[in-house]
């Protein structure tokens, strides 16, 4: 909120804020209570128990031995991230599961963001929770999701068809159809169903079936959007029983807004009316930009900073040089993983960064040309946008290598990228 509020708002907002901070304590600790009782299911599964999984020969190694944390915000091109691990065979992926957190802790029709003391309790929540899932313990899910599984099996996990293991089999009892453009008998890892029909034709999900799955595969990788900075991982990227690995995802915040404004028409009225009639409303809420740019600024600047703790452990990658040079990126990002490169990973980036054949409009879309896609915001926003984004965000362009520009020509003419050459090395 830009404008001043009446007096009389402005009090019943503390109020409010109190009782969320108050209840966030109370249903923290009740769902601790309930998820610290022994459930861990990782003990009682045979190691070398090869029913469960998809492929014919069991990973030798058990449970999962390396943690992959996608860390990005909305609209930076984490989707596309995500698939590039959701597609290999032996990478186990959730794509945003923190988000059951959020919703059973904070009572989302109370629209304000939690206060100082919430967001802490709600961090370790979430660090908690993903403790729990890089050890295949989906159970410790069960306590968030509304309404509550029974016999661990529900309907409800958020985005479930955004995660391949999670839609085949043994997971999802109906075979997919092979995947278009794959030899005839491409066995299970080749073949997905599109998001909707996983839901539709898998019926519920059987977590304890799915933590079973996730044992035989060597890798675990999470998206999130939900931790603001990598400093927030720390206990995680310390903690021995883990090996994490972070992969941060930044964008060009100008970009972010543009994406923001066409994916969530609802939440950005304002910003639309901005675009579409030039004048600026009064009631524009900037707050998500410049709470994103903090964001960047400090968390980048934390991992270009070195420290001991992120030894080995980060990497920064701008959406815009994956989208310009997908398969070199994403090389380098495998790289720095330690997980070789398979086919179904090539086929998958082969598949989606060429332009052509952008099917469904769906929100999340990953299927497009990237390439242009990534700078296409300089077609969609107004140099008035473009210059409160650069206002709020020049420290955060600064140190990413966004170039400012100072003219509507400036802008339009994408002959000249924006994001500058920059190479941000994993930090070794
Ligand atoms: C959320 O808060 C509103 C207003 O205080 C209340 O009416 C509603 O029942 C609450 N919902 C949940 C799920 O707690
Ligand atoms: C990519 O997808 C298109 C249509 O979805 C299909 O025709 C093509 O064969 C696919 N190519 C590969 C390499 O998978
Ligand atoms: C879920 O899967 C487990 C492991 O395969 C199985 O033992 C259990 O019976 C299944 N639960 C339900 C409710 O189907
Ligand atoms: C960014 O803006 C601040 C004040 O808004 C100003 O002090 C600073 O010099 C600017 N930095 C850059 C790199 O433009
Ligand atoms: C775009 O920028 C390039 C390089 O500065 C320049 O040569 C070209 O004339 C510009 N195009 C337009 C349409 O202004």
């Amino acid at each position: 909120m830009t404008g001043p509020k009446p007096k009389a708002m402005q009090c019943s907002w503390k109020a409010v804020l109190l009782l969320v901070a108050a209840s966030l304590a109370v249903q923290y600790t009740a769902i601790r209570s309930f998820i610290t009782k022994p459930l861990a299911i990782c003990r009682v599964a045979k190691p070398r128990d090869c029913q469960a999984s998809t492929t014919t020969s069991c990973p030798p190694q058990w449970p999962p031995t390396s943690h992959i944390l996608v860390l990005a915000t909305t609209r930076s091109g984490s989707s596309f991230v995500g698939q590039l691990l959701n597609q290999h065979s032996d990478i186990f992926y959730l794509f945003e599961p923190l988000y059951h957190v959020q919703t059973a802790l904070i009572n989302t029709s109370v629209r304000v963001r939690p206060p100082a003391d919430g967001r802490r309790l709600l961090l370790g929540a979430y660090r908690d929770l993903l403790r729990g899932l890089f050890g295949c313990r989906l159970q410790e899910l069960e306590a968030y999701i509304k309404p509550a599984p029974e016999l661990h099996r529900t309907q409800r996990l958020f985005r479930r068809g955004a995660s391949r293991a999670l839609c085949a089999p043994p997971v999802c009892a109906s075979r997919p159809p092979p995947e278009p453009g794959e030899g005839q008998g491409g066995g299970a890892e080749g073949e997905r169903w599109e998001e909707g029909e996983c839901v539709r034709k898998c019926g519920s999900l059987n977590l304890t079936l799915a933590s079973r799955v996730c044992l035989h595969r060597h890798h675990v990788a999470i998206k999130t959007v939900r931790i603001p900075e990598v400093g927030d991982l720390r206990t995680l990227l310390e903690d021995p029983r883990l090996n994490l690995k972070v992969i941060q995802l930044v964008r060009d915040p100008r970009g972010i807004l543009a994406s923001r404004i066409d994916t969530f028409p609802d939440s950005f009225r304002a910003w639309k009316i901005w675009r579409n009639s030039g004048r600026k409303p009064y009631n524009l809420d900037a707050s998500h930009l410049s709470a994103t740019c903090a964001d960047f600024l400090r968390s980048a600047g934390t991992g270009l900073a070195r420290p001991g703790w992120l030894k080995g452990r980060y990497m920064l990658v701008r959406y815009e040089d994956l989208a310009r040079e997908p398969e070199k990126k994403t090389r380098e990002i495998y790289r720095f993983l330690g997980v070789s490169l398979d086919a179904n990973v090539k086929r998958w980036i082969l598949n989606n960064t060429r332009g052509a054949g952008a099917s469904g409009n769906h929100k999340y879309a990953t299927v497009r040309d990237s390439a242009a896609t990534a700078e296409g915001w300089r077609l969609k926003l107004t140099f008035d946008m473009v210059e409160l984004v650069q206002d709020i965000c020049n420290l955060t362009l600064a140190q990413l290598g966004y170039r400012m520009v100072n003219s509507a020509e400036e802008l339009r003419n994408v002959s000249i990228s924006l994001a500058e050459d920059r190479t941000f090395l994993p930090f070794l």
